[in-house]
C-alpha cells in the first residue's frame, strides 16, 4: 500500500495502526518531510472505525535520533526566521496531534531516541522500550538546550534530580534505565517487544472507546489543575462522556450487578454486547 520510498510507514493489522518513522539510513531523524508526512498519516488513521489503538516505531535501529540537524536545523535557519517557524509548527502539529490523538497511543521505542524524539515519545500514551534501546538528551552535546517541548518532558516525566542530570550530562541511558527514570513504562527484551506491545494494544482494544478517550485527556488535562479544579473537571469531563454514551455504563453496570458475567475489580465488561 505504501511507496517504499515514504518517510512514514503505515499499515492497519487487527485494529492495531502500525505507524514507523522511514529513514533508516538516518536514523530515522525528523526532517520537514518527515514531520509534515506524519501529520498526514496520523489524521488519516485517526477516526478510521478499524483503528483502535495508534502504535509509533521506527523501522532498522531507530526509533528516531531526533530532529535533523542537517535538514531541520541548519537548512532552515539558513532561510530566516519564517522557514524556521514553519518548520518548528509543522513538527509540533502532529505532536499535538498525537497527545490529544482520539485512539490510545503506545511507543514502541525498538532503538535510538534522541532529543526532538522525546516530543513524539511524550505524546504517546504509554511507552515500551526494548531494553537495550538507548535515550538520550544529546542537544547539551551539540550546544543547544532541549528545546522543542524536551525539557518539559524531562521534568514531567522524571525526578528533578534524574531530569536535571539527564539534561546537563547527555549521558546516553538504556532502556531499562530509561524505565526505572520513569520515560517509559516498562523495558523488555528485544525480541519479545513487538509481543507485550500487542498484548497492551488488545487490553485497550477490549475497553469502551469513548471512556478510553475521555480518561486518557483526563490525565493529561489533571496533570496541571489544583485538585478542587480537577475535581470539576472530572464531573464535565464524565458527564460529557456520558452524553455520547450513557448506555455503555449502564452496560458495565448490568453485566456486573444483574448478570454477575465479569468483575471490573478483574476483568473488562464485554464493550460488544448491548442490550
Ligand atoms: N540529524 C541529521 N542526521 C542524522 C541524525 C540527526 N539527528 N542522526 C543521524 N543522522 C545521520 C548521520 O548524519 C548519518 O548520515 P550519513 O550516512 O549521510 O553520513 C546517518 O544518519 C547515520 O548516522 P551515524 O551517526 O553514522 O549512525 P550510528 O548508528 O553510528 O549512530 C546515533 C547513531 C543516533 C548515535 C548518531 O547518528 C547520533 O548521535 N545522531 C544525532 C542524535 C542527536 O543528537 N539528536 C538530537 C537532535 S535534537
Amino acid at each position: 500500500m505504501n511507496d517504499s520510498h515514504d518517510v512514514v510507514l503505515s499499515r492497519v493489522e487487527n485494529s492495531i495502526a502500525w505507524v514507523s518513522f522511514n529513514r533508516p539510513q538516518k536514523r530515522n531523524a525528523m526532517s520537514p518531510t518527515v514531520n509534515r508526512r506524519m501529520l498526514q498519516v496520523i489524521e488519516e488513521l485517526e477516526f478510521r472505525d478499524d483503528v483502535g489503538v495508534l502504535v509509533l516505531t521506527g523501522e532498522g535501529d531507530a526509533w528516531s535520533a531526533g530532529m535533523d540537524l542537517k535538514e531541520y536545523f541548519r537548512e532552515t535557519e539558513a532561510q530566516g526566521l519564517k522557514a524556521t517557524r514553519k518548520a518548528q509548527s509543522e513538527a509540533y502539529a502532529w505532536w499535538r496531534k498525537l497527545r490529544w490523538y482520539q485512539k490510545p497511543t503506545i511507543a514502541m521505542v525498538n532503538g535510538w531516541c534522541f532529543g526532538g524524539g522525546y516530543g513524539p515519545l511524550f505524546a504517546c500514551d504509554l511507552a515500551i522500550a526494548a531494553e537495550d534501546a538507548t535515550f538520550g538528551l544529546s542537544e547539551i552535546n551539540w550546544g543547544i538546550l532541549p528545546g522543542g517541548g524536551a525539557t518539559k518532558v524531562a521534568i514531567d516525566l522524571m525526578s528533578f534530580r534524574d531530569a536535571m542530570y539527564h539534561t546537563l550530562t547527555g549521558e546516553p541511558i538504556d532502556g531499562r534505565k530509561a524505565a526505572e527514570w520513569k520515560l517509559v513504562n516498562e523495558a523488555v527484551p528485544r525480541a519479545q517487544l513487538k509481543k507485550r506491545v500487542v498484548e497492551i494494544a488488545d487490553i485497550l482494544l477490549k475497553k469502551n472507546p469513548v471512556a478510553l478517550k475521555a480518561a486518557k485527556d483526563a490525565v493529561r488535562r489533571v496533570k496541571e489543575m489544583t485538585y478542587e479544579n480537577a475535581e470539576d473537571f472530572l464531573i464535565r469531563a464524565q458527564e460529557a462522556a456520558n452524553f455520547f454514551d450513557d448506555e455503555g455504563r449502564k452496560e458495565g453496570i448490568r453485566q456486573f450487578i444483574d448478570e454477575k458475567s465479569y468483575k471490573p475489580g478483574l476483568a473488562t465488561y464485554d464493550t460488544k454486547r448491548k442490550r
